[in-house]
Protein backbone atom coordinates (compact mmCIF):
# COMPACT_ATOMS: atom_id res chain seq x y z
CA UNK A 1 0.00 0.00 0.00
CA UNK A 2 1.99 3.44 -1.21
CA UNK A 3 -0.02 5.01 1.54
CA UNK A 4 2.21 3.33 4.58
CA UNK A 5 5.34 5.01 2.30
CA UNK A 6 7.51 7.40 2.75
CA UNK A 7 9.39 9.45 -0.30
CA UNK A 8 12.15 11.37 -0.31
CA UNK A 9 12.02 13.83 -2.82
CA UNK A 10 15.34 15.85 -3.36
CA UNK A 11 14.35 19.61 -4.86
CA UNK A 12 11.24 19.38 -3.70
CA UNK A 13 11.15 23.18 -2.85
CA UNK A 14 10.25 23.84 -6.30
CA UNK A 15 9.07 22.67 -9.88
CA UNK A 16 8.83 19.27 -10.68
CA UNK A 17 9.80 18.15 -7.17
CA UNK A 18 7.24 20.05 -5.72
CA UNK A 19 4.31 19.50 -8.12
CA UNK A 20 5.36 15.47 -7.74
CA UNK A 21 5.34 15.72 -3.69
CA UNK A 22 1.28 17.15 -3.95
CA UNK A 23 0.42 14.07 -6.20
CA UNK A 24 2.25 11.96 -3.98
CA UNK A 25 1.06 13.74 -0.86
CA UNK A 26 -2.45 13.29 -2.13
CA UNK A 27 -1.97 9.44 -1.92
CA UNK A 28 -1.14 9.43 1.95
CA UNK A 29 2.48 8.81 0.98
CA UNK A 30 4.50 10.70 3.54
CA UNK A 31 7.12 13.03 2.42
CA UNK A 32 10.83 14.44 2.98
CA UNK A 33 10.76 17.45 1.44
CA UNK A 34 14.19 18.89 0.53
CA UNK A 35 15.61 22.07 -1.19
CA UNK A 36 17.45 25.02 -0.81
CA UNK A 37 15.35 27.29 1.36
CA UNK A 38 15.83 28.77 4.75
CA UNK A 39 15.24 25.75 7.70
CA UNK A 40 12.17 28.14 9.05
CA UNK A 41 10.85 28.11 5.27
CA UNK A 42 10.88 24.77 4.69
CA UNK A 43 9.19 23.55 8.09
CA UNK A 44 6.82 25.77 6.98
CA UNK A 45 6.46 24.06 3.91
CA UNK A 46 6.37 20.40 5.59
CA UNK A 47 3.75 21.50 8.38
CA UNK A 48 1.50 22.77 5.40
CA UNK A 49 1.68 19.81 3.76
CA UNK A 50 0.93 17.59 6.83
CA UNK A 51 -2.29 20.22 7.30
CA UNK A 52 -3.58 19.73 4.00
CA UNK A 53 -3.01 15.88 3.27
CA UNK A 54 -2.73 14.44 6.75
CA UNK A 55 0.55 12.99 6.22
CA UNK A 56 4.01 12.90 8.24
CA UNK A 57 6.41 15.52 6.32
CA UNK A 58 9.67 16.76 8.06
CA UNK A 59 12.10 19.24 5.80
CA UNK A 60 15.82 19.36 5.37
CA UNK A 61 17.87 21.86 3.63
CA UNK A 62 20.98 19.74 3.09
CA UNK A 63 23.57 20.89 0.24
CA UNK A 64 24.21 18.21 -2.37
CA UNK A 65 27.36 19.77 -3.55
CA UNK A 66 28.31 17.98 -0.35
CA UNK A 67 28.88 14.57 0.48
CA UNK A 68 28.68 14.78 4.06
CA UNK A 69 25.48 16.54 3.98
CA UNK A 70 23.81 13.60 1.71
CA UNK A 71 24.79 11.40 3.99
CA UNK A 72 23.38 13.38 6.75
CA UNK A 73 19.74 13.72 4.92
CA UNK A 74 19.11 10.31 4.04
CA UNK A 75 20.01 9.03 7.74
CA UNK A 76 18.61 12.11 9.39
CA UNK A 77 15.17 11.11 7.10
CA UNK A 78 15.14 7.06 7.90
CA UNK A 79 15.63 7.42 11.81
CA UNK A 80 13.20 10.37 11.82
CA UNK A 81 10.28 9.02 9.77
CA UNK A 82 11.16 5.04 9.91
CA UNK A 83 12.05 4.64 6.26
CA UNK A 84 13.12 5.85 3.05
CA UNK A 85 11.27 3.31 0.55
CA UNK A 86 10.84 5.90 -2.25
CA UNK A 87 14.03 8.10 -3.72
CA UNK A 88 12.94 10.57 -5.79
CA UNK A 89 16.98 11.58 -7.26
CA UNK A 90 15.28 15.19 -8.64
CA UNK A 91 17.18 18.40 -7.43
CA UNK A 92 19.18 19.82 -10.44
CA UNK A 93 20.37 22.87 -12.03
CA UNK A 94 21.66 24.36 -15.48
CA UNK A 95 23.91 26.63 -17.17
CA UNK A 96 24.13 26.87 -20.34
CA UNK A 97 27.75 27.95 -22.46
CA UNK A 98 29.90 26.84 -25.20
CA UNK A 99 32.15 24.27 -24.14
CA UNK A 100 34.96 25.82 -24.77
CA UNK A 101 34.05 28.84 -22.82
CA UNK A 102 32.15 26.38 -19.86
CA UNK A 103 33.28 27.74 -16.24
CA UNK A 104 35.08 25.01 -14.33
CA UNK A 105 32.67 26.00 -11.22
CA UNK A 106 29.65 25.36 -13.26
CA UNK A 107 31.15 21.95 -14.84
CA UNK A 108 31.55 21.03 -11.40
CA UNK A 109 28.23 21.85 -9.67
CA UNK A 110 26.08 20.43 -12.24
CA UNK A 111 27.95 17.40 -11.89
CA UNK A 112 27.66 17.33 -8.73
CA UNK A 113 24.28 17.92 -8.20
CA UNK A 114 22.84 16.35 -11.06
CA UNK A 115 24.81 13.21 -10.89
CA UNK A 116 27.22 12.71 -8.56
CA UNK A 117 24.24 13.87 -5.41
CA UNK A 118 22.46 11.16 -6.99
CA UNK A 119 25.07 8.04 -6.53
CA UNK A 120 25.73 9.33 -2.93
CA UNK A 121 22.04 8.81 -1.81
CA UNK A 122 21.54 5.78 -3.23
CA UNK A 123 24.39 4.48 -1.57
CA UNK A 124 23.46 5.69 1.82
CA UNK A 125 19.40 4.96 1.14
CA UNK A 126 19.98 0.92 -0.28
CA UNK A 127 20.32 -0.84 2.84
CA UNK A 128 17.28 0.42 3.98
CA UNK A 129 15.59 -0.43 0.82
CA UNK A 130 17.17 -3.99 0.50
CA UNK A 131 16.30 -4.77 4.40
CA UNK A 132 12.62 -3.85 3.28
CA UNK A 133 12.23 -5.87 0.53
CA UNK A 134 10.77 -2.90 -1.24
CA UNK A 135 11.98 0.32 -2.69
CA UNK A 136 11.87 2.55 -6.04
CA UNK A 137 14.58 4.93 -6.98
CA UNK A 138 13.57 7.48 -9.92
CA UNK A 139 16.05 9.57 -11.35
CA UNK A 140 14.59 12.89 -13.07
CA UNK A 141 16.70 12.96 -16.09
CA UNK A 142 16.01 14.71 -19.26
CA UNK A 143 15.90 14.55 -22.52
CA UNK A 144 19.30 15.56 -22.26
CA UNK A 145 19.92 12.04 -21.20
CA UNK A 146 19.44 10.57 -24.26
CA UNK A 147 20.55 13.20 -27.11
CA UNK A 148 22.63 16.27 -26.90
CA UNK A 149 22.11 19.88 -27.19
CA UNK A 150 24.50 22.42 -28.54
CA UNK A 151 25.60 24.87 -25.01
CA UNK A 152 24.86 22.33 -22.65
CA UNK A 153 28.03 19.94 -22.69
CA UNK A 154 28.23 19.74 -18.89
CA UNK A 155 24.09 19.13 -18.62
CA UNK A 156 24.34 16.65 -20.98
CA UNK A 157 26.92 15.00 -19.16
CA UNK A 158 25.18 14.57 -16.17
CA UNK A 159 21.85 13.48 -17.43
CA UNK A 160 23.38 10.80 -19.73
CA UNK A 161 25.40 9.61 -16.77
CA UNK A 162 22.66 9.41 -14.81
CA UNK A 163 21.00 6.64 -17.38
CA UNK A 164 23.66 4.65 -17.23
CA UNK A 165 23.49 4.74 -13.27
CA UNK A 166 20.31 3.85 -13.30
CA UNK A 167 20.75 0.88 -15.61
CA UNK A 168 23.24 -0.38 -13.61
CA UNK A 169 21.51 0.03 -10.04
CA UNK A 170 18.22 -1.52 -12.03
CA UNK A 171 20.77 -4.67 -12.45
CA UNK A 172 22.31 -4.57 -9.12
CA UNK A 173 18.68 -4.43 -7.43
CA UNK A 174 16.96 -6.53 -9.49
CA UNK A 175 15.96 -10.05 -7.30
CA UNK A 176 15.71 -7.06 -3.93
CA UNK A 177 12.30 -5.89 -5.08
CA UNK A 178 13.65 -2.20 -6.01
CA UNK A 179 13.11 -0.97 -9.24
CA UNK A 180 14.82 2.01 -10.64
CA UNK A 181 13.99 4.19 -13.75
CA UNK A 182 14.89 7.20 -15.13
CA UNK A 183 12.51 9.43 -16.23
CA UNK A 184 13.48 12.02 -19.02
CA UNK A 185 11.56 15.24 -19.84
CA UNK A 186 11.25 17.42 -22.91
CA UNK A 187 10.77 20.98 -22.05
CA UNK A 188 8.70 21.61 -18.44
CA UNK A 189 7.39 25.11 -17.08
CA UNK A 190 9.20 25.75 -14.04
CA UNK A 191 11.55 28.24 -12.92
CA UNK A 192 14.66 25.89 -14.18
CA UNK A 193 14.89 27.04 -17.77
CA UNK A 194 13.64 31.04 -17.26
CA UNK A 195 17.13 32.33 -17.78
CA UNK A 196 16.97 30.58 -21.11
CA UNK A 197 13.85 31.76 -22.21
CA UNK A 198 14.98 35.61 -20.68
CA UNK A 199 18.20 35.30 -23.14
CA UNK A 200 16.18 34.52 -26.13
CA UNK A 201 13.05 37.25 -25.62
CA UNK A 202 16.08 39.83 -24.78
CA UNK A 203 18.16 38.83 -27.78
CA UNK A 204 14.88 39.17 -30.23
CA UNK A 205 12.80 41.70 -28.46
CA UNK A 206 10.12 39.82 -27.81
CA UNK A 207 7.78 38.83 -24.85
CA UNK A 208 8.89 36.12 -22.17
CA UNK A 209 5.90 34.27 -23.39
CA UNK A 210 6.67 34.41 -26.96
CA UNK A 211 10.27 33.61 -26.15
CA UNK A 212 9.06 30.59 -24.34
CA UNK A 213 6.69 28.94 -27.34
CA UNK A 214 9.87 29.49 -29.55
CA UNK A 215 11.80 27.52 -26.95
CA UNK A 216 9.59 25.26 -27.31
CA UNK A 217 9.02 24.36 -30.56
CA UNK A 218 12.24 24.45 -31.43
CA UNK A 219 12.98 21.00 -30.63
CA UNK A 220 9.79 19.75 -29.44
CA UNK A 221 7.00 18.91 -31.90
CA UNK A 222 4.40 18.58 -29.18
CA UNK A 223 4.24 22.42 -28.75
CA UNK A 224 3.55 23.17 -25.58
CA UNK A 225 5.00 22.99 -21.94
CA UNK A 226 4.47 20.36 -20.00
CA UNK A 227 3.36 21.43 -16.59
CA UNK A 228 5.13 19.77 -13.21
CA UNK A 229 2.35 17.73 -12.23
CA UNK A 230 2.33 15.61 -15.41
CA UNK A 231 5.53 14.55 -14.30
CA UNK A 232 4.30 13.99 -10.83
CA UNK A 233 1.84 11.21 -12.07
CA UNK A 234 4.18 9.48 -14.19
CA UNK A 235 6.20 8.48 -11.36
CA UNK A 236 3.28 8.03 -9.52
CA UNK A 237 2.52 5.47 -11.66
CA UNK A 238 6.46 4.22 -11.11
CA UNK A 239 5.68 3.54 -7.45
CA UNK A 240 2.72 1.43 -8.34
CA UNK A 241 2.68 -2.35 -7.69
CA UNK A 242 1.75 -2.06 -11.56
CA UNK A 243 5.02 -0.52 -12.32
CA UNK A 244 7.18 -3.60 -10.99
CA UNK A 245 8.63 -4.67 -14.00
CA UNK A 246 9.44 -1.77 -15.48
CA UNK A 247 13.29 -1.36 -14.16
CA UNK A 248 16.20 0.22 -15.85
CA UNK A 249 14.54 1.97 -18.22
CA UNK A 250 14.83 5.81 -19.65
CA UNK A 251 11.43 6.73 -20.09
CA UNK A 252 11.17 9.66 -22.23
CA UNK A 253 7.84 12.14 -21.72
CA UNK A 254 9.41 14.31 -24.40
CA UNK A 255 6.31 15.42 -26.99
CA UNK A 256 7.99 13.32 -29.55
CA UNK A 257 11.70 15.23 -28.97
CA UNK A 258 13.50 11.80 -29.53
CA UNK A 259 11.37 10.36 -31.65
CA UNK A 260 12.85 12.64 -34.65
N1 LIG B 1 12.23 22.21 -16.34
C1 LIG B 1 12.54 21.45 -17.36
O1 LIG B 1 12.25 21.77 -18.53
C2 LIG B 1 13.24 20.12 -17.14
C3 LIG B 1 13.32 19.24 -18.22
C4 LIG B 1 13.96 18.01 -18.05
C5 LIG B 1 14.50 17.68 -16.82
N2 LIG B 1 14.43 18.57 -15.79
C6 LIG B 1 15.05 18.17 -14.53
O2 LIG B 1 14.07 18.15 -13.51
C7 LIG B 1 14.69 18.36 -12.24
C8 LIG B 1 13.94 19.44 -11.47
O3 LIG B 1 14.04 20.63 -12.20
P1 LIG B 1 13.00 21.84 -12.09
O4 LIG B 1 12.76 22.27 -13.49
O5 LIG B 1 11.84 21.46 -11.24
O6 LIG B 1 13.95 22.93 -11.38
P2 LIG B 1 13.71 24.02 -10.22
O7 LIG B 1 14.78 25.03 -10.42
O8 LIG B 1 12.29 24.48 -10.20
O9 LIG B 1 14.00 23.19 -8.88
C9 LIG B 1 15.28 22.74 -8.53
C10 LIG B 1 15.30 22.21 -7.11
O10 LIG B 1 16.63 21.73 -6.83
C11 LIG B 1 17.07 22.29 -5.60
N3 LIG B 1 18.53 22.46 -5.61
C12 LIG B 1 19.30 23.11 -6.52
N4 LIG B 1 20.58 23.10 -6.15
C13 LIG B 1 20.65 22.42 -4.98
C14 LIG B 1 21.71 22.07 -4.08
N5 LIG B 1 22.99 22.44 -4.29
N6 LIG B 1 21.41 21.37 -2.97
C15 LIG B 1 20.13 21.02 -2.72
N7 LIG B 1 19.09 21.31 -3.52
C16 LIG B 1 19.35 22.00 -4.63
C17 LIG B 1 16.35 23.64 -5.49
O11 LIG B 1 16.31 24.10 -4.14
C18 LIG B 1 14.97 23.27 -6.05
O12 LIG B 1 14.18 22.71 -5.03
C19 LIG B 1 16.16 18.73 -12.54
O13 LIG B 1 16.99 17.61 -12.34
C20 LIG B 1 16.12 19.11 -14.01
O14 LIG B 1 17.35 18.91 -14.65
C21 LIG B 1 13.80 19.77 -15.92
Amino acid sequence: MLNQKVALITGSTSGIGLATAHVLAAQGISLVLHGLLPTHEGKKLANEFSAQYGINAMFDNADLMNVESIECLIRHAIKQMGSVDILINNAGIQHTESAENFPLEKWNAIIAINLSAAFHAVQYALPNMKSNGWGRIINVASVHGLVGSVNKSAYCAAKHGLVGLTKVLALECAEQGITVNAICPGWVDTPLINDQISAIAKKQDITFEAAKYQLVTAKQPLPEMMAPEQIGEFILFLCSDSARSITGSALPMDGAWTAQ
